[in-house]
């Protein structure tokens, strides 16, 4: 596919306008979050129900000022854009010649910033080692932190740069980056002032998730009261320090079977709910851990991973699905897969019961180094039996909304962010079927072009 951008009547580089056309589908996701049956409605225009791609009734997306302005039939878009006093000539037009145009993907659970990789555990684990077992032998998440507070703030920027650009030409326009390797208040701080940055100088928006309580640092681990005295440190000085710093919106916790208890979790997120942060929980990552209870007692903006949540767990975020702030269940497929899990999430159960579900990359040294969106979208479908519209629902709107982005992101709507994507790809059915493919075609943030493949 050749990407042919027209300029503006007046030869302009920078008409503020963007008009995408040729679009053989265009996945709006409009209408807000996705539940239940409604999770596999992508609200599609389809330029061959309209009478085809040269057909007026076509559907294009029209862009100004890093806004969408329209979206629906040509014709009638165009006419909706001159009787609003827009002069067409102002509009660079790009044709997508035959592929699918979606919202720019949400990746909403990513450990952006790290330092250093650890390999080593992808043949430990071949050889029947247990996640667990390599974090208490002080290896996983503590080799990691140690590695990320011995690394600049320019490192950092670096290693994060090279990673959201990957994210980038991988279709995804919005990031979640947790902190969590640093485990001091120092190092958190530097890992969320810098996820901060990154997303201040663009292209693609950051948001910021301080993740204190990723595991108990070694410097406690020597105490015998070391988890609780972490916990009472994490209350008394890191939060304290990281809501006057002002830059992580939301607040996570591992609450998993030897890492952190739902009591200890507790303690930690109410306490940043008090700061005005909203709550996000690894829930039942490896085994049923009252992580899921926890987040829908607890009204968390999402629930992650899930792959082993309890009945009563299950139960509980379904109770909360139907609120206008319902727990959006993120599953993270890459990781069950990284992890040797033999069973995926019970993202069917989640669904049927009405819950939202968003998917994420996990990205991270440990788990789930993948930056591929795309590669979790084949994943899902095949694994855990999403459709690849439920899957865009996953990766678009109700990521967004998992990111507490859901009125600025995910969707083609008027008012909201110009950020969709061109796919070498005809069709949404297309996109997890090519898995591993290089699919995005074209990538927009904000009305600009920020990514082209091969370019
Ligand atoms: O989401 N489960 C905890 N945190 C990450 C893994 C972190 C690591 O192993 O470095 C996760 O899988
Ligand atoms: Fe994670």
């Amino acid at each position: 596919m050749t990407l042919r951008l027209i300029e503006g009547g007046r030869g302009s580089s920078d008409a503020p306008g963007l008009l995408v056309h040729g679009a053989a589908q265009v996945a709006t996701m409009a209408g807000g979050i996705r539940r239940g049956a409604d999770q596999g409605d992508a609200a599609v225009l389809d330029a061959a129900a309209a009478g085809g791609m040269a057909s007026p009734d076509a559907p294009v997306v029209a862009c100004w000022d890093g806004r969408v302005v329209g979206v629906g039939p040509r014709d009638e878009v165009e006419r909706g854009l001159e009787a609003s006093g827009f002069s067409l000539s102002r509009f660079a037009r790009i044709d997508a010649d035959g592929g699918l145009v979606t919202p720019g993907l949400v990746d909403p659970h990513t450990h952006l910033l790290f330092a250093g990789t650890r390999e080593g555990e992808l043949v430990l684990r071949q050889q029947g080692a247990g996640y667990l077992d390599i974090l208490a032998a002080g290896g996983g998440i503590l080799s990691t932190v140690a590695a990320t507070r011995a690394a600049s703030e320019e490192q950092l920027a670096a290693h994060g740069r090279r990673w959201l650009d990957e994210m980038c030409a991988h279709g995804v326009t919005t990031v979640e980056a947790k902190s969590g390797y640093g485990l001091d208040l120092a190092t958190e701080l530097r890992l969320l002032e810098v996820a901060f940055q990154l997303g201040r100088e663009g292209p693609l928006d950051v948001v910021p998730t301080w993740l204190g309580m990723h595991a108990v640092p070694a410097e406690f681990r020597a105490r015998p009261d070391g988890s609780d005295a972490y916990v009472r440190h994490l209350v008394d000085e890191q939060l304290p320090g990281v809501a006057a710093q002002g830059r992580a919106r939301s607040a996570d916790a591992f609450c998993e079977q030897g890492v952190f208890t739902p009591d200890q979790c507790r303690r930690v997120l109410d306490a940043a709910a008090g700061y005005g942060m909203a709550i996000r929980i690894h829930a039942d990552e490896l085994a049923p851990s009252g992580g899921a209870e926890l987040a829908a007692e607890l009204g968390a903006r999402s629930a992650d991973h899930l792959h082993s949540p309890s009945e009563a767990g299950i139960a509980a975020l379904a109770a909360a699905a139907a609120s206008d702030s319902p727990v959006v269940a993120t599953l993270l497929p890459a990781t069950s897969w990284y992890l040797m899990e033999h069973e995926p999430a019970p993202a069917r159960r989640f669904i049927d019961a009405g819950v939202p579900v968003a998917l994420g990359t996990d990205f991270n040294p440990g788990t789930s180094p993948t930056p591929s969106l795309p590669l979790v979208v084949s994943l899902a479908c095949i694994g855990m039996r999403l459709s690849p519209a439920e899957a865009l629902a996953a990766v678009t709107i109700n990521a967004a909304q998992a990111v507490g982005m859901g009125e600025e992101v995910g969707s083609l709507e008027p008012g909201k962010a110009a950020d969709l994507v061109i796919w070498r790809a005809a069709s949404i059915e297309q996109l997890p079927y090519w898995a591993g493919a290089d699919l995005a075609e074209v990538v927009i943030k904000r009305g600009r072009v920020v990514h082209r493949r091969g370019g």
